[in-house]
């Protein structure tokens, strides 16, 4: 079978990886792809959003699956654009329809879906620049600190925790003015948890289900997670407090109310769910869905997923996911994200890389990677993953501790302590 996987990261890397793994595989394709990924399939120059270019070069190359990476082209509505089209309507597209994807697309969407289906969440309400005295008057009722929610997409930027009410008010007309954009112009106030995070993923076909492994990611730059938010600094799996009770709570309380709830909302969906998860006092509650994989969470789940991922993604497609049971490698994987001097703020890029030969214990995802003159340079602020496997998650963090120290380019950073809160 021929492949295509949209997107360029780490995470892209990691799918790629895997899929290429399958004795299914004629032929990978990654657009675009980075410097990483083309040592496991073919590199094409078409952007994820080009849906008209996507098209064309699965006609042109008889692709039969295409998986999608990131949540832009699924919010924007591939897998419809896919389904319109009598040419492609029966390749297979792992992801969301355009209606499903707004779990991700909208946080108001996402809680009204929590709340219609009593799925545990934070308490809520959503406001727009018309509703600004009610919206005080919300915050005025919340205890600090307070969580403010652009509803819409903004690459991870949109959730600022606010330590005053003073500051949330202040913070609140800054976001209704626009400082996301129209993302903003609805904003979401919601109650705050307290309690350690974890990220679940499923795969499903619509009705049933699979359930991957389990990861934690850091968020923050610094270590002791101190610091702004970033893509995700490093992650881990399996998580300690993932008990099988633990998952039994969230498979009954969570993922089968979720799958539940798309059918009888009548919301098409063949990919991933993700769960963002905070645990509260033993409690797991749903912090956010988004339609993908997470990124740096895939960099450790597909170490532990031994089941052949494109058989997988076949079920999905033609809806016999139902009694699979997946295979989990016992080990535990350790991802450290190597990122730009600078990142998330501004941050230079076009560094010449080196020491990839020294790297022994790891595996090397690249995330922002670009080739030039014959060398591997930085190319974003996430750069790459260096995961590992161990017996202990300390064996697996030393390896890929030592694997970071060994790659070379200026103004390198990855966060030492990754993996400190876990006992
Ligand atoms: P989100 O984009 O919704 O995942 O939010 C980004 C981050 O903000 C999450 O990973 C949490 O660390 C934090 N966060 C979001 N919502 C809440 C909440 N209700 N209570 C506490 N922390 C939250
Ligand atoms: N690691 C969190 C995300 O992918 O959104």
């Amino acid at each position: 079978m021929k492949i295509l996987l949209l997107g360029s990261g780490g995470r892209e890397h990691a799918l790629a990886w895997k899929i290429a793994q399958s004795p299914k595989v004629e032929k990978l394709y990654i657009a675009p792809g980075n410097a990483g990924t083309k040592e496991v399939g073919e590199n094409v120059n078409i952007k994820v959003t080009d849906f008209d270019a996507i098209a064309e070069f699965v006609l042109a190359n008889g692709v039969s699956m295409v998986v999608v990476g990131p949540e832009d082209p699924l919010v924007k509505g591939v897998y419809d654009y896919f389904q319109a089209d009598e040419r492609l309507k029966n390749i297979a597209v792992i992801g969301p329809t355009k209606g499903a994807a707004e779990l991700e697309g909208s946080k108001n969407f996402a809680k009204e879906f929590m709340q219609r289906h009593s799925i545990p969440t934070a308490a809520y309400k959503a406001f727009t620049a018309a509703e600004k005295e009610e919206a005080y008057r919300f915050l005025e009722g919340l205890k600090a600190p307070y969580v403010l929610k652009a509803d819409g997409l903004c690459a991870g930027k949109g959730v600022l925790i606010l330590p005053t009410l003073e500051e949330a008010k202040k913070s609140l007309d800054e976001m209704l003015d626009g400082m996301f954009g129209d993302s903003s112009a609805t904003v979401v106030i919601e109650e705050f948890l307290d309690g350690i995070e974890c990220s679940v993923f499923v795969l499903t076909d619509g009705k049933d289900y699979v359930i991957l492994p389990e990861a934690k990611d850091y968020k923050r730059i610094g270590e002791g997670n101190t610091g702004l938010n970033t893509g995700g600094m490093g992650s881990i799996s399996p998580v300690p407090f993932a008990t099988p009770e633990w998952m039994k709570k969230v498979e009954d309380r969570i993922i089968k109310p979720t799958v539940d709830g798309l059918v009888k909302d009548n919301l098409l969906y063949k990919g991933f769910i993700f769960f963002g998860l905070i645990n509260v006092e033993g409690e797991p509650m749903v912090i956010e869905y988004n339609v993908r994989m997470g990124d740096p969470e895939t960099e450790s789940v597909m170490l532990r997923l031994k089941s052949d991922i494109v058989e997988l993604f076949e079920k999905v497609a033609a809806g016999t996911l139902a009694g699979t049971t997946v295979e989990f490698d016992e080990r535990t994987a350790v991802c450290v994200m190597l990122v730009s001097g600078g990142y998330p703020e501004e941050y230079e890029k076009g560094f010449v890389m080196t020491g990839f030969e020294n790297v022994k214990d790891s595996i090397l995802f690249h995330a922002g990677t670009a080739e030039k003159d014959g060398n591997v340079v930085t190319a974003g602020g996430r750069v790459i993953a260096a995961v590992s496997y161990g017996a202990t998650r300390a064996e697996a963090l030393e390896k890929s501790f030592r694997s970071a120290n060994a790659i070379n380019y200026e103004k390198k950073y990855f966060r030492g302590d990754i993996g400190f809160d876990l006992q």
